[in-house]
């Protein structure tokens, strides 16, 4: 794209932002830059001063600055670091303080001096947080001030912990977290009641001050702050729009996080664009959106006075752009999700034959199959289909110790009631590892066992509501996952191998699976990761010519109109079987569905989300149904 064709569609963002295929890519780009200005200092025998964040995001960035290290020789030996935030109340050895993650993701593996590592002191007593902060403000101006600053977001617009409220005077002191925050850190704290209420974090002042600010974000939980921050006001409820102000500060994201960004969104709006067949389809759909009309009803003022007349021109009349469009959505909707046997199939989304399908749905948690498509999984099993559904990982980290506990006790009574010494004996080991482990210790492997059993029983249990019999269930228990934490998961070859095994044993017609566009250090981005790496191995086997790839969204969003290629409508029955499915997750009852999104009660988001879809279908002037799943087309292979 030329420079003023960019600069055109670019003309809202209020910050340098830079969009990148993967996070990966981004990364590197910022690892340069980093690794640049530290071989120049090194070279001038002069320190380099780095502002150092937490979270996933910035994960994957201290992977590439540890390969430099440990490949290309990079030395730290000159580098200080100043971290921007810490739980107050947490000790730096404490597993997820951010002293301990800084330790385990970057420090340990680099030849940093440990004197030379700054994380605020979280353990500080209340009558000395105001002074130790002002010590850690005066530590980082003695230092020289910060060269580069690394940040992420979080969904309340917060940069560090300054939650919304936070002005671009505030400096580092103690904060009260919001509980958007303290819900998205339950997972690393084994539930929300666990999170610390407070932290010491750099203000959004100490921030600005940075000579040069890089801010990550990958994933589309992002997309609507980061839109926020680039292209809305300053503002004290979107902290990170105060980035605006920073003479050099670039956001460093990825598609999905950029995908609420106006050039991605209705680029149609800020300048000229490519009338594909894609585009089109995007920009009518949102005109009947923005109208609140039927597509059939849309007239040609509709679309001149909404800034879409050279679509008009190029294309004669609404009436023809409302039809092409009407039918285009028409032919996403079918009953049949593994297509309809010896039927045309020339306007359905899945081919008739062959038929039976060998269907594999791949759950990269044992709840996401029954949440996002667990109407489809039974219709595809009263079809006539050969379906199996592999739960990708065990799950087991999601399993809440109290509900560990009962498992405990029954195993230790059944055990004692039949006289069976080894199962008494076990249930009182399990017993004694959860007593001494504490409420916020890691789980031994017997324990992690005893989880990924209960998860397994509740998935069982739930497919049995789907009229899947327990053959076609598949734990693959995902190597990844048992060795890992949340946020530190990394992925090597017996994951990829464990999925080539499955997929040349099934030879599936069809894959229904999940995990595109969503945070890479999430179970599901790395499911889906595993997934590419297996068709990749399996490129010269048959059956994959022939198999089709349907994505679903995830548990705690959906797919938008534009991108639904396949829309499976449930009658109020099948919407209900569905929910008793979901219901048979009793550990998971309390758990958020996906970080994605809150709802009052998460056991109900499906349902809503399904719900919302045919209301959709509803409002674009095509059928009235209950409730809708619905998946997108994925080409692998593209
Ligand atoms: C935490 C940290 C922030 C981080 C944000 C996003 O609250 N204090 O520095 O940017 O969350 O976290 P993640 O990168 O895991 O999405």
């Amino acid at each position: 794209m030329s420079e003023s064709a960019l600069s055109e569609l670019t003309q809202r963002e209020q910050i340098a932002t830079r969009i990148y295929p993967s996070a990966d890519e981004a990364c590197a780009y910022v690892a340069d830059a980093i690794s640049q200005l530290i071989q120049q200092r090194n070279e001038a025998g002069k320190p380099t001063v780095l502002g150092l964040a937490t979270g996933s995001t910035p994960v994957r960035l201290y992977r590439e600055l540890i390969r430099r290290h440990q490949e290309e020789g990079l030395s730290f030996e000159r580098v200080i670091t100043f971290n921007l935030d810490e739980y107050y109340g947490l000790s730096g050895d404490h597993p997820e303080s951010y002293r301990r993650f800084m330790q385990d993701q970057l420090f340990d593996h680099i030849d940093i001096k440990p004197e030379n590592t700054h994380v605020p002191d979280g353990l500080a007593p209340r009558t000395d947080v105001f002074a130790s902060c002002h010590q850690y403000e005066q530590a980082i101006l003695d230092a020289g001030g910060i060269d580069i600053q690394i940040l992420g977001i979080g969904r309340t617009g917060h940069i560090g912990f300054n939650e919304p409220g936070s002005g671009p005077e505030s400096r580092t002191r103690l904060v009260t977290l919001d509980s958007l925050t303290r819900r998205d850190a339950a997972r690393d704290f084994l539930g929300e009641e666990n999170v610390p209420r407070h932290a010491i974090t750099m203000g959004v002042g100490t921030i600005l001050d940075a000579r040069k600010v890089f801010l990550l974000a990958w994933g589309e939980s992002k997309a609507p702050v980061l839109a926020e921050s680039v292209e809305g006001p300053q503002t004290e409820s979107i902290p990170a729009s105060f980035l605006q102000l920073h003479k050099n500060c670039t956001f460093c994201i990825d598609k999905a996080a950029a995908s609420r960004l106006t050039r991605e969104r209705h680029p149609w709006l800020v300048g000229p664009v490519e009338w594909d067949s894609a585009m089109i389809r995007k920009s009518v759909l949102w005109l009947a959106r923005k109208t609140d009309k039927a597509l059939l009803k849309l007239t040609d003022e509709d679309y001149t006075e909404n800034g879409m007349a050279d679509l008009l021109t190029e294309k004669g009349s609404a009436y023809n752009l409302n039809i092409d469009i009407f039918n285009v959505t028409q032919h996403t909707i079918t009953g049949w999700p593994g297509g309809k046997p010896n039927a045309d199939d020339s306007n359905r989304p899945e081919r008739a034959s062959p038929f039976p399908k060998r269907s594999l749905v791949l759950s990269p948690e044992p709840t996401d199959d029954v949440f996002c498509l667990g109407g489809v999984i039974h219709r595809l099993a009263n079809q006539g289909h050969d379906v199996t559904v592999a739960y990708m990982t065990s799950g087991n980290l999601a399993v809440p110790d109290p509900d560990a506990r009962r498992a405990i006790e029954l195993i230790n009574e059944m055990g004692e009631s039949i006289q069976d010494d080894t199962e008494v004996k076990h249930a009182r080991l399990l017993e004694q590892q959860l007593n001494e482990k504490g409420l916020l210790g890691e789980d031994t492997p017997e324990l992690r066992q005893l989880k990924g059993l209960i998860r397994r029983g509740e998935a069982r249990s739930s497919a049995r509501q789907l009229e899947l019999a327990p053959e076609q269930l598949r734990f693959l228990d995902l190597p990844f996952y048992e060795n890992g934490r949340y946020r530190r998961f990394k992925t090597d070859e017996a994951d990829v191998a464990a999925m080539v095994k499955l997929l040349e044993e099934i030879q599936p017609h069809q894959i229904f699976t999940t995990g595109l566009g969503q945070d890479p250090l999430s179970s599901p981005a790395l499911c889906f990761d595993v997934l590419l790496s297996a068709l990749k191995k399996c490129k010269d086997s048959a059956w994959l010519k022939d198999c089709l790839f349907w994505l679903y969204r995830g548990p705690g969003a959906e797919w938008e109109m534009h991108e639904i290629d396949m829309a499976v409508p449930l009658s109020p029955d099948e919407l209900e079987f569905k929910i008793k499915g979901i219901y048979q997750h009793q550990t998971q009852r309390s758990q958020s569905p996906s970080a994605s999104r809150q709802s009052e009660n998460s056991w109900n988001l499906a349902s809503e989300l399904n719900r919302t879809t045919a209301n959709y279908y509803d409002q674009l002037g095509l059928s009235e149904y209950e409730a809708i799943e619905c998946f997108k087309r994925f080409e692998p292979h593209a």
